[in-house]
């Protein structure tokens, strides 16, 4: 938990951008997961944990955006409950910890958005991702369960977006905390992918305790698969095998509610071959030269676009692709060998505010997403800022069906060799990620070096 004054100050600036009506930001409930005692671990909203701090269920945070003055709403424990929950802190102690004014129950919510609304005030709330705050949005604000996505507030949106894309010191620090965890569990991998015949659920097992046992979950379901070239493997059944790669793309929350989002690929055995070296090679280039590239005032679209041309001079130099390489890239053929985007913003979420709509928290008035197979996939494209965290995540996947189905449509013939893709079709994949802050001229990348290169993967395999 940050400092009182951090969470005042977070939500007189957001009173002040939105300037009219009512901010509802209501936090997330539990979640069954067979039965409704029995449920998954709790997450809450990024955005009501960034304005009002709990990580419990069933709070709901509002400011006003004339006046500033703001409420947090939740039920008091009662004594039946307190035999399974043990005390807990009121909701006045709990709003006066994060400097908060008002406090009410959430019957008390109800009472007073419905007067809200018969004083003709807009209410501003975000679009749900739950089904459970649609319908809860949908009885407080007298509205049809299927139109409320409508009636989300752009305004709040852009508030929030202009708020949470740039990150505060303290902020930094915490997803370095989560970097720290990161470090840990990719080079633990990095160990046992040493040992062939390990199942890739062994590795991802370790990794997600060690999330676990630094404080938080992982920051998303990991990924964890000698068959990288199938972009989100979360199938862990099989085992090592000596010339596969395995591709690890992992990360966690701190308890503050902050992620880390790393991912490094290494040969299993411990010991590139000729072939993997290569394209592990042109992967790397293709992160080193887009880590090189980040600073304020680039349009991140441009450093995906410099990131596809370095690895496709890559895979012309191994012979996969022929031509001119700015051509190609131009015309979007190297959406075959890297078909995503090369990142997206991270902080509190992993994709940070993609409940949103990508088209505010990517993109801008300046910058527009593109429809090409591959450029169409980057979360992120617009101007960077200082203070972004951002996501560099160049790969190269050899995916057999695409692979089939644009051979057979006959595209790119002539900067694709698919005569020699051919022979590659058992390869697999390659990503390699960092986390990124841009800073005043520059960019940074954050946590302690995870070994990267094929000279350092060897030497911690070894
Ligand atoms: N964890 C998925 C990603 O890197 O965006
Ligand atoms: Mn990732
Ligand atoms: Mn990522």
């Amino acid at each position: 938990m940050f400092s009182r004054n951090t969470y005042i100050e977070r939500r007189k600036q957001l009173a002040k951008d939105v300037k009219d009506g009512i901010i509802l930001i209501l936090g997330n409930s539990d979640a069954p997961f067979n039965y409704l005692a029995n449920i998954y671990t709790f997450r809450q909203d990024s955005s009501f944990r960034y304005f009002f701090e709990y990580n419990l269920a069933d709070l709901a945070g509002v400011i006003d955006a004339n006046s500033s003055e703001d409420y947090l709403f939740g039920d008091d424990v009662e004594i039946d409950d307190i035999i399974w929950t043990g005390p807990v802190a009121s909701i006045k102690e709990r709003a006066d910890k994060i400097g908060v004014k008002n406090s009410g129950s959430r019957k008390d919510l109800a009472n007073f958005l419905q007067e809200a609304i018969l004083k003709g005030r807009k209410i501003h709330f975000l679009p749900p991702y739950r089904t459970e705050n649609r319908n809860l949005l949908s009885s407080l604000l007298f509205i049809k369960k299927d139109h409320v996505e409508k009636f989300a507030s752009l305004e709040l949106r852009k508030a929030i977006v202009k708020q949470r894309s740039i990150k505060s010191l303290e902020e930094v620090l915490e997803i370095e905390k989560a970097l720290e965890t990161a470090y840990q569990m990719h080079t633990t991998m990095m160990k046992m992918a040493k040992h062939i015949g390990t199942y890739e659920y062994e590795i991802a097992g370790k990794m997600e305790g060690i999330a676990l046992s630094g404080g938080g979950p992982v920051s998303f379901p990991i990924i964890l698969t000698t068959h990288g070239e199938i972009l989100h493997g979360h199938d862990h059944s099989q085992q090592l095998m000596k010339g596969r790669m395995l591709v690890s793309d992992a990360g966690c929350e701190t308890p503050s509610g902050y992620c880390s989002d790393i991912t490094r690929t290494v040969p299993c055995g411990g010991k590139f071959d000729n072939r993997q070296k290569e394209v592990y090679q042109a992967v790397l280039n293709a992160n080193l030269a887009a880590q090189k590239a980040i600073k304020p005032g680039v349009e991140y679209k441009e450093i995906h676009l410099l990131a596809v041309k370095t690895l496709g001079e890559g895979l012309k130099s191994i012979g996969l692709m022929k031509g001119d390489i700015d051509q190609a890239v131009q015309e979007g053929a190297m959406g075959l060998f890297m078909p995503h985007g090369l990142g997206h913003m991270m902080g509190m979420d992993v994709h940070d505010m993609e409940n949103f709509d990508e088209s505010i928290v990517g993109y801008d008035e300046k910058t527009s997403r593109s429809t090409q197979f591959g450029l169409r996939s980057l979360r992120f494209g617009r101007g960077l800022q200082q203070g972004m965290v951002i996501t560099n995540e160049p790969g190269c996947y050899f995916i057999p069906a695409l692979i089939d189905k644009f051979k057979s449509e006959n595209k790119f013939k002539s900067y694709i060799n698919y005569k020699e893709l051919e022979n590659y079709k058992d390869f697999g994949g390659i990503r390699i990620e960092d986390d990124i802050l841009v800073t005043d001229k520059s960019s940074r990348v954050l946590g302690t070096p995870i070994p990267k290169t094929i000279k350092d993967i060897e030497e911690i395999m070894a």
